[in-house]
């Protein structure tokens, strides 16, 4: 993917943080996931009074894209996440949304986010190097 695209799939990401329901953390966040087609599917963090039940952006945005016809594991191409709070960290998928998108997207597909070591600057990992050893069902 190149920087251009990274950059439109973030902008992209970044709008659609403004639909969160984050009242308890406070902590907005957007994904914008790309299907094969180019389509653009969207998620924003949904938060619950029950807290472990909130769901993060990145899954709802895959959610999304798997109900609007991408169930091949090949369909997903490319997944973005965007914080609104500027935090001295990236802001990189937690552990349960990588388990999901290992599950649901092409091993080559580029995850977009931001890069701490060049604040600012975005960071670009394929899917099959987010989760050294996920849990898998079969051998
Ligand atoms: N969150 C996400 O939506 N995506 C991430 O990658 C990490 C965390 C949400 C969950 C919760 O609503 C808030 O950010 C604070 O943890």
């Amino acid at each position: 993917m190149s920087t251009e695209q990274a950059e439109l799939l973030i902008k992209e990401a970044e709008t659609v943080a403004r639909q969160s329901y984050a009242p308890y953390s406070n902590f907005p966040v957007g994904a914008a996931v790309m299907s094969k087609s180019g389509r653009l599917h969207m998620g924003a963090n949904i938060e619950n009074a029950s807290y472990g039940l909130t769901v993060c952006a990145e899954r709802v945005a895959l959610m999304n894209a798997m109900m609007a016809g991408n169930a091949a594991k090949q369909d997903i191409t490319a997944l973005a996440v965007w914080a609104a709070k500027p935090t001295n960290h990236a802001v990189t998928p937690c552990g349960a949304c990588r388990q999901v998108m290992v599950e649901l997207m092409h091993p080559n597909a580029a995850v977009v986010h931001f890069c701490s070591e060049k604040p600012g600057e975005l960071k670009i990992v394929p899917v099959k190097d987010l989760l050294p050893g996920a849990f898998s069902l079969s051998s």
